[in-house]
């Protein structure tokens, strides 16, 4: 349009009347001038009309609104803050919101959603927060966030989604928080978080999900904190969780996982807490963890391991706590601790640990360590059935030299409780040796019985 052709509308928009200042609709306060209006719990059926259009926050919770028309917020412009909290909402029309393009927050948490279309959000392009939580959403249009260019944290929490579409999440670089728990989850497809690029926080828990498959957390370069807790995950493909190099916390807590595979870990540099228990875990395969270096605290309680052998943690350098409690755990060798020079707290509780000779490794390593542990008990013998490991004397640990000495298979330079020594030529020795009483009794015969 041409110039000329566009000033004198302009002069006559100009001229036309303010629109008239609204009375405060009669089901609601009106505070602060119109600033906020709360209209709570008054068994509304619809967005009262004469809303103040200089409303910035508006107050709806609790009422019996069961569907957001596209004329509810001709006006609104200055709104801010949205709440529909616990309605009966099912439905929210086509560019309902496509008014409010200074709103940063919106609530429908408590509704009765079953589905988010595209358009649904049209003109919320200030939009930072969105809380669908506690609907019963199970379909997604694929872009149906799109418009919300600035959004920031999306709650779909606590509904019915099954599977998760790539095209779900297109466009949402300024995403930093998304949560997704307590749904019904069992496929999250490839690439789905691919354009999240400043996701730091994922919540996947209380899913169904049991494989996670290689590209599903491809473009996720800044995810601090993933949590995949209470979902039913027996298998994570190698290198899964590559693309994850900035990630700090990663739960994997309640799920069905039996062997920590090499491999399975891997890129996890950044790595500080990894939360383990509660899962079927017996096994864990020599350096599983050893691209950890970063680890700091490394939670194995209630699982199934029989064994850990001095090669299990082996480069975690820098782990501080373990817990190891509420295993199947009857006896450990101190050189297992040796490979953790920056340890300072273990648990070993609830284990059926086995108060015979082959217990005396980590008896004495308890004695000469600073590092705290929570009282662990012998299981067995009879005779020494809860009795804490600490207070169990050498002498009745039974040890009776039986074999002759096998000097070839212990490392020279090895000391029993000398928890400073993690030089890897001898952990590799440690490592190949056996668990067998043959080896254990030649250590304390030719080290450290003698010497105590
Ligand atoms: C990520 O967020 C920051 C601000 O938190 C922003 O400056 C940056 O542009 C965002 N990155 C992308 C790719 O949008
Ligand atoms: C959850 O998903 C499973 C299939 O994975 C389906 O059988 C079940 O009915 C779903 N449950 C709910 C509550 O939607
Ligand atoms: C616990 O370990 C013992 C060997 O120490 C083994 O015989 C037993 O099967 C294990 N139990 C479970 C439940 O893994
Ligand atoms: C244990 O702690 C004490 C006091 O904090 C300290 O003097 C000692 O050197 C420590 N011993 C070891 C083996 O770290
Ligand atoms: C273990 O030893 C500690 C201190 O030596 C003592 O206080 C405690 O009563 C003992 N516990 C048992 C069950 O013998
Ligand atoms: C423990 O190991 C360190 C390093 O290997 C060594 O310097 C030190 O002498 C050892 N201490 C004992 C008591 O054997």
């Amino acid at each position: 349009m041409p110039v000329r052709a566009v000033l004198p509308v302009a002069l006559l928009l100009l001229a036309l009347p303010r629109p008239p200042v609204r009375a405060c609709p009669a089901s609601c306060r009106c505070l602060d001038d119109a600033d906020r209006v709360h209209c709570e719990a008054k068994s509304l059926t619809r967005v009262p009309h004469s809303i103040p259009f200089n409303t910035r926050r508006l107050f709806l919770e609790s009422n019996k609104i069961a569907e957001v028309t596209s004329g509810d917020f001709v006006g609104l412009g200055s709104l801010t803050q949205l709440y529909f909290t616990a309605n009966h909402i099912t439905r929210i029309a086509y560019g309902a919101f496509s008014t409010l393009s200074r709103l940063t927050y919106l609530d429908v948490k408590h509704n009765r959603m079953s589905a988010i279309r595209s358009g649904m959000f049209v003109g919320l392009t200030s939009l930072k927060r969105l809380i669908l939580s506690s609907n019963t959403i199970r379909n997604i249009d694929d872009g149906a966030f799109n418009d919300l260019t600035s959004i920031e944290n999306l709650d779909l929490s606590y509904n019915a989604m099954s599977v998760v579409n790539s095209g779900m999440f297109v466009g949402l670089h300024n995403l930093k928080n998304l949560d997704m728990s307590f749904n019904n989850i069992s496929i999250v497809r490839s690439n789905t978080f691919r354009h999240l690029v400043n996701l730091s926080f994922l919540n996947l828990n209380n899913n169904r999900l049991t494989n996670i498959k290689p590209k599903t957390f491809v473009g996720l370069e800044v995810l601090d904190n993933l949590r995949l807790e209470q979902n039913r995950i027996v298998k994570i493909t190698n290198g899964a969780f590559r693309p994850l190099e900035k990630l700090s916390t990663l739960s994997l807590r309640s799920n069905r996982l039996k062997t920590v595979t090499s491999g399975m870990l891997d890129g996890l540099e950044n790595l500080n807490q990894l939360e383990l228990f509660i899962n079927r875990i017996s096994r864990v395969e020599d350096g599983a963890f050893g691209h950890l270096v970063n680890l700091r605290i490394l939670w194995l309680d209630w699982n199934k391991m029989s064994e850990v052998s001095p090669l299990t943690f082996s480069g975690l350098t820098k782990l501080d706590s373990l817990t190891l409690n509420n295993n199947n755990l009857s006896r450990i060798r101190a050189g297992v601790f040796d490979a953790l020079p920056s340890l300072t707290k273990v648990r070993l509780t609830s284990n059926p640990w086995n108060c015979n000779c082959g217990l005396v490794e980590l008896w004495n390593w308890m004695k000469d360590t600073n590092i705290t542990y929570k009282t662990p008990r012998c299981a067995s013998p009879p005779a020494l059935k809860d009795v804490p490991i600490a207070n169990v004397s050498l002498a009745e640990f039974d040890c009776v030299p039986t074999e002759a000495p096998d000097v070839t298979t212990l490392p020279t330079d090895w000391h029993g409780g000398n928890s400073t020594s993690s030089a890897p030529g001898g952990l590799a020795a440690l490592g190949a040796g056996r668990w067998g009483l043959v080896g254990l009794v030649v250590v304390w015969a030719g080290t450290f019985i003698p010497s105590l």
